[in-house]
């Protein structure tokens, strides 16, 4: 084809994507079914972690819970045998069940430090061994220093890009390769809108979930440009969330009752019908999308002025005393 018609056939293409973009808003499309998959969920422990283990058992998927905290990992795994027990399919009810192989989902806990990537690489292997093929790898484990630049010990430092982003590329190298052989697989991101955009005072976690970005996004392209189009990836950026990790953190007063902090269980309903769309990205709220957009248009000096009429300019200095006060009170009982 000559390169003219080519042209013209990729601007139509374009404009379709925009419009079913725009469809895909307005009439959701069927979510896929996770049922007798293997997902695999970092840090499951606490926070999203153990909301999206909750939502995929309620879904009958099973799973294989990954934390550092070996009891918080076993409530985990107790919550989501609960589940698995109330939504158990009854047979000859009518509603259908009949028609689907009846499939027991099982919860397998591992205690893995993904910060190491032997730690991340023999977990791995037992996996592998002990449940079978991973389908959904939700890589969720997140970590914040809640230091000022200069005050942060340089092993937090290391910790949070570590665990942010370096895990990513350990568990997908450990995952990937199967979900190559079947063309079939589902990569999740757990990011942060601090991946998009960024506030002072959070130079560790930013640089790790831009990082943790640019690794979700070039891999995404890698898999289409060998199109392995079963493999599916998508990226999910919360602002800030009510689990605790950045408590304290505040915006100007007046404005503060527009953004209130994001309930854990919204954020993820949300990313749980993106990932069984198979959309690639999903922030939360919607308003993050035009803040994103703005930060690549505004000059800096505009950004500037606008964070600090919004109070955004210092919004993290509260978590950071917090944080400070806290551990101070912890040295101190020791
Ligand atoms: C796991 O993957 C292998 C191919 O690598 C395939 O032969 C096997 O059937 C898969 N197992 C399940 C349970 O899908």
């Amino acid at each position: 084809m000559n390169i003219a018609a080519e042209l013209l056939v990729v601007s139509f293409k374009v404009i379709c994507s925009f419009v079913l973009a725009g469809a895909k808003w307005l009439v959701k499309p069927r979510e896929k079914r996770v049922a007798g998959q293997v997902c695999v969920v970092t840090g499951a422990g606490s926070g999203l972690g153990r909301l999206f283990a909750t939502e995929f058992a309620r879904r009958r998927a099973t799973l294989v819970l990954w934390d550092i905290n070996r009891e918080a990992n076993e409530e985990t795994a107790e919550l989501v045998r609960d589940i698995y027990r109330e939504t158990e399919p009854r047979r000859g009810s009518g509603d259908g069940v009949e028609d689907v192989p009846f499939y027991q989902p099982r919860v397998y806990t591992y205690v893995c430090d993904v910060s190491k990537r032997e730690s991340v690489y023999s977990t791995a292997e037992k996996v592998r061994q002990e449940v079978g093929n991973v389908t959904f790898l939700i890589n969720n484990a997140g970590v914040v220093s809640g230091h000022h630049l200069l005050e942060c010990p340089d092993e937090l430092i290391e910790r949070t890009m570590m665990v942010n982003c370096h895990a990513h590329f350990w568990t997908t190298k450990a995952f990937l390769p199967k979900m190559l052989d079947l063309n079939h697989g589902h990569i999740v991101t757990v990011a942060s809108s601090l991946g998009l955009f960024t506030t002072a005072g959070v130079e560790d976690y930013c640089a790790s979930k831009f990082g943790a970005i640019g690794f979700h996004e070039s891999l995404s392209h890698e898999l289409k440009a060998a199109n392995k189009d079963g493999i599916k990836m998508t990226l999910v950026c919360p602002f800030l969330v009510d689990t605790g990790m950045f408590q304290g953190c505040k915006i100007r007063k007046e404005i503060a009752p527009f953004f209130p902090p994001l309930k854990p269980e919204y954020c993820v309903e949300q990313a749980m019908r993106a990932i069984l769309t198979n959309q690639p990205m999903v922030c939360t709220p919607r308003a993050m999308y035009v803040v994103n957009f703005m930060k690549t248009i505004l000059p800096f000096d505009a950004i500037v002025c606008m964070y600090r009429f919004l109070g955004a300019d210092k919004c993290m200095y509260p978590f950071l005393a917090h944080r400070k006060e806290s551990t101070n009170n912890n040295e101190s009982k020791i």
